[in-house]
């Protein structure tokens, strides 16, 4: 494999794990501000973080690469409210968005059909990523003034499960 595109697939297994790593701290601090289902929710979404993490680390060692872990940068700890942590979720999904699209061009530049194929569910999952932050970031900035209803959607958020996609294993 080029070796520009190998660092590039390496960072990006870095950058899903640290995905993983800031849901799982959303996820703690909505257990400890009293929000169970938000923090399920979130938990849900640090494992997804850890499969999309755990697909490039396989398809690497699939095309003969090495595999390079640097260290995981710590994510912020605290937020000021609901909306505030799912705006930040929103604003990281556009961040990845934009990595896995350069990944596409260098996928191009560098003649990569079987990286550029790859890449294509990462396009797909991102639209639906940022999708589900963006929906929760409405719901919760219309309920956030009333305790009582961000109690249903908290309850409404606990509802979301982990699913393996298929043909994934990790
Ligand atoms: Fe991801
Ligand atoms: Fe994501």
């Amino acid at each position: 494999m080029d070796k520009k595109m190998l660092a590039a697939l390496n960072d990006q297994v870095n950058a899903e794990f640290h995905s993983a790593y800031l849901y799982l701290a959303m996820s703690a601090h909505f257990e400890n501000i009293g929000l169970p289902g938000f923090a399920s929710w979130m938990k849900v979404q640090a494992q997804e973080e850890m499969v999309h993490a755990m697909k490039f680390f396989n398809f690497i060692l699939d095309r003969g690469g090495k595999v390079d872990l640097p260290a995981i940068e710590k994510p912020k700890g605290t937020w000021k409210s609901v909306s505030e942590m799912f705006a930040d979720a929103l604003e990281h999904e556009h961040y990845i968005t934009k990595r896995i699209h350069d990944l596409v061009a260098l996928a191009i530049k560098v003649n990569d059909p079987a990286t550029q194929s790859f890449l294509q569910w990462y396009v797909d999952e991102q639209v639906e990523e940022e999708k589900s932050a963006g929906d929760m970031l409405q719901k919760t900035r219309m309920v956030e003034k009333a305790p009582g209803a961000l109690y249903f959607v908290d309850r409404e958020a606990a509802a979301r499960v982990f699913t393996m996609p298929a043909g994934v294993t990790i």
